[in-house]
């Protein structure tokens, strides 16, 4: 079983409106929400891809409720704890149909007093214990401190569990602290990181090598259209993305962390691993739901029909 990190998650709302404009009544002719955060966008496409997965993590109020129960129809068995008096926060995005821009609008998380937090700490190694590999995706709420991460991965690492760490900023700088078995930082993300501004293969090359010798073994690297790279000690591996009919790309970076996880799971050497992960994001680029794959597709892209 693969266990999904989410300490953050959302209500994603997309409003479709035929022209937005400011300090007026905008009335919104289609409406779809769904349940997201990076955290489930990950465990949402590993069920997909036909692995068993648990998430854990804070939900709140209805909104948290109605995402635990979506994710249940999609056979991710949920651990929450549960935050009286509170809601589980939500994302709104305009969509602007007449030029395709989107305006989006975030909302702070829920308050996490201490007592939430041990109780979680103390659900979470009970349950890596019986996970096989353990993602740790996307932000936090403010009132949870920033070192999360790096304990979280040492906690997984005593129990000799693997990590994939997928988040950015000061708490992927935190997070590699604890030494997680892979990361999959964008190309932004990994300059920021490493103080950088590679743009070339070969410079990108020598911050994952800065990046290994701090102890970071596998680093997998996603730029976007341009495909994405996987260092680690088989090599330096380089795919390009698939050519799909792009709809909407958010979440091709949670897709493909889904694919890693669920290719490490089944023992793909590094290559395969990279072109599964970049088939998995490349169909969430096909869709307008974030955090949605087709194995289907996966399979064909792949050419194993
Ligand atoms: N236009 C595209 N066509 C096909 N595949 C794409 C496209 N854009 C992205 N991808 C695939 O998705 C992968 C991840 O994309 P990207 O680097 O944008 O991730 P990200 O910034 O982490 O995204 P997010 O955090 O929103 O999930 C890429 O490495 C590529 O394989
Ligand atoms: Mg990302």
């Amino acid at each position: 079983m693969i266990l999904a990190v989410c300490l953050n998650p959302c209500l994603d709302r997309i409003v479709f409106v035929p022209q937005l404009k400011v300090n007026t009544l905008n009335r919104g002719q289609r409406r779809l929400v769904s349940a997201g955060g990076k955290g489930v966008n990950v465990a949402k496409v590993i069920s997909a891809l036909d692995e068993p997965v648990r998430i854990i993590g804070f939900f709140a109020g209805s909104a948290g409720r109605f995402i635990v129960d979506d994710l249940e129809k999609r056979r991710v068995r949920t651990q929450p704890i549960w935050i009286e008096g509170q809601e589980t926060r939500t994302t709104t995005n305009i969509l602007d149909m007449a030029t395709g821009k989107e305006t989006e609008i975030t909302e702070p998380g829920p308050e996490i007093g201490q007592e939430q937090l041990e109780l979680f700490l103390k659900m979470y190694r009970e349950t890596v214990r019986k996970a096989s590999l353990v993602v740790l995706s996307g932000s936090i709420p403010e009132s949870v401190p920033e070192d999360i991460y790096a304990r979280l991965i040492q906690i997984a690492g005593e129990q000799g569990k693997k990590t994939i760490l997928d988040t950015a900023g000061g708490l992927l700088a935190n997070g590699i602290q604890g030494l997680p078995y892979m990361i999959k930082p964008n190309i932004r993300e990994l300059n920021t990181l490493t103080r950088a501004d590679s743009q070339s293969l070969d410079q990108i090359k020598k911050q994952c090598d800065l990046l290994h010798q701090k102890g970071i073994m596998n680093v997998c690297v996603s730029m976007g259209k341009d495909g994405a790279l996987l260092s680690c000690k088989e090599g330096f591996f380089v795919h390009p993305a698939f050519s799909v009919d792009v709809i909407n790309t958010i979440g091709s970076g949670d897709a493909m962390v889904a694919g890693l996880a669920v290719s490490m799971e089944r023992g793909y050497p590094p290559f395969e691993m990279l072109r599964y992960a970049s088939a998995c994001a490349a169909s969430n680029a096909s869709f307008q739901e974030i955090g949605v794959v087709d194995r289907y597709q996966v399979r064909n892209l792949l050419g194993n029909c």
